[in-house]
């Protein structure tokens, strides 16, 4: 498989959750263009098509969260469609097994030296052990979090996105190359809201996050640019 371009990537991938075009690019221009990655999920997709990402995005560096999950074929299409977005990084299902993965590595190497690297989603922090079991996967939720990820190193997947209290865990599994891309951040100084397990960004690095996903605490400051560097600074300190 190629490898991806070498350039660094950021530490902070900021969450832009938006649908409206102009309120993502007003969040953007509020934080300047460096220091930081721009995450754009589905919300915006769907609405603003590769287009809308492209001009929002501009020159930062891109992380396309679209969760693919479809038959190989399928993301594979899926993958080769958003890989013209040139995301540095792009989100697919590990449920949707190994040979979707594969599907989505092939594809994603095929965009060459600028192709995206690929993170597994393992069990979204929204189930619990119990909604696994409605939908007959096997819990408890950690452990099919861990299976699946062991599954998406073995696919050639090049991450997993992960809560920062599996962090030690999966490390001990997935080795130090495999990156752990970690949302759920919440630094001590912000609110808390609806994320129940949060951890502080100097702690979730310090336990071996390689990037953290942070969003209202960010977005939704009086001066997000200065939180932006506060929270670069902790991390650094
Ligand atoms: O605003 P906040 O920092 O909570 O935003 C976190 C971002 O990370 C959102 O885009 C959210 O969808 C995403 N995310 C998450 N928890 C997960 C997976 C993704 O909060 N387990």
């Amino acid at each position: 498989m190629s490898e991806p371009s070498s350039q660094a990537l950021p530490r902070i991938f900021v969450a832009i959750d938006r649908m409206q075009r102009e309120e993502a690019a007003a969040d953007l221009a509020r934080l300047g263009s460096e220091g930081y990655a721009v995450k754009l999920g589905l919300e915006f997709f769907v609405a603003n098509g590769p287009d809308g990402v492209r001009a929002v995005a501009g020159a930062r560096p891109l992380f396309l969260d679209l969760k693919l999950h479809d038959i190989p074929n399928t993301v594979a299409g899926g993958v080769r469609a958003a890989a013209l977005c040139r995301p540095r990084f792009l989100t697919i299902h590990a449920s949707g097994g190994r040979a979707m993965m594969e599907a989505a590595r092939d594809a994603a190497s095929s965009a060459g030296p600028a192709r995206p690297l690929l993170l597994a989603i393992t069990v979204l922090t929204s189930l619990d052990d119990s909604d696994l079991d409605a939908v007959g996967q096997r819990g408890p939720a950690g452990d099919q979090a861990l299976r699946l990820a062991v599954l998406a190193k073995a696919a050639g997947m090049d991450g997993v996105v992960c809560s920062a209290h599996e962090i030690a865990r999966l490390r001990r599994e997935v080795g130090p190359e495999f990156k752990l891309v970690v949302p759920g951040i919440r630094p001590e100084w912000a609110a808390t809201g609806d994320q129940k397990r949060v951890m502080t960004p100097r702690e979730a690095v310090a336990r071996g996050a390689d990037h953290l996903v942070i969003g209202r605490p960010i977005t939704q400051a009086a001066e997000p640019k200065a939180a932006l560097a506060r929270v670069l600074a902790e991390i650094a300190a």
